[in-house]
């Protein structure tokens, strides 16, 4: 099976060990479809991400991609059924090279593909021989991002992609997502501390504080509630 996958969560509760760190989230994501995740520091972003992808314990909760709940199963075996994930900590095999790694990505999709992971960020052509542990943070950045999204995940996690990379690179790795979600190729779930390119990005957005989503519709909606933004995201948050 290839192409965008629908995401519908209910009731997730997951946490570590017996501590509940998200609490009875539910969202859905259509297939192709773009949803953001916002939330200051330590509310649980990256928990969620993790027990979508089998990485955290899950207490509570179903998890549906194309309505076939995958909550039960392995990590490798999600990815199987197409759940891609970009950890925040930046995932690369240091001690391989750049294409090594591009390589290690691309399932069983053609070596030709790997243009596409140059022409995203052309950056890591130019460095396609060097070993990854030697590449600057924002480098590995966009090398863990790039390997995930040339193994064409059906619903691709992304946990704080933009960080370290210079504005122009923000721009274009968002035009980039933007489309294949606008191909049909891939669902996207941003977490993001850049609240103005997320909210530019998604069109429905969920805040969450202390563990729950506390706010959830389309963006646009956030975007005009101060309240709400100052309330969940802190004062200066967004211009
Ligand atoms: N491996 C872990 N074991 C126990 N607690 C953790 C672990 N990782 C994160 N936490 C705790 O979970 C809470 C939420 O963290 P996290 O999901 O990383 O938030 P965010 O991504 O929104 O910054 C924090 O209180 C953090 O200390
Ligand atoms: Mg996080």
């Amino acid at each position: 099976m290839s192409g965008a996958a629908s995401l519908e969560v209910t009731g997730l509760t997951a946490g570590y060990g017996a501590t509940q760190i998200v609490e009875e989230a539910s969202f859905a994501v259509a297939a192709g479809g773009r949803l953001a995740v916002l939330g200051r520091n330590g509310v649980g972003k990256t928990t969620l991400l993790a027990a979508l992808m089998g990485l955290a314990r899950r207490h509570e909760g179903q998890i549906l991609l194309d309505g076939q709940d995958v909550a039960a199963l392995s990590t490798p075996e999600r990815a199987r059924r197409g759940l891609g994930y970009v950890p925040q900590t930046r995932d690369v095999f240091r001690s391989l090279t750049v294409e090594e790694n591009l390589v290690a990505g691309l399932k069983e999709r053609p070596r030709s593909a790997l243009v596409e992971a140059y022409a995203m960020f052309p950056r890591l052509g130019e460095r396609r021989r060097q070993t990854a542990s030697l590449l600057s943070g924002g480098e590995q950045q966009m090398l863990s991002t790039a390997r995930t999204v040339l193994g064409r995940p059906r619903v691709l996690l992304l946990d704080e992609p933009l960080e370290g990379l210079a504005p122009v690179i923000c721009d274009e790795l968002m035009a980039a997502l933007h489309r294949l979600t606008e191909s049909g190729d891939m669902t996207i779930v941003l977490v993001e501390q850049q609240i103005e390119r997320a909210l530019d990005f998604a069109q429905d957005t969920v805040v969450m504080d202390r563990g729950r989503i506390v706010w959830s519709g389309p963006s646009p909606l956030l975007r005009s509630d101060q309240a709400s933004i100052e309330r969940h995201l802190g004062v200066g948050a967004f211009h």
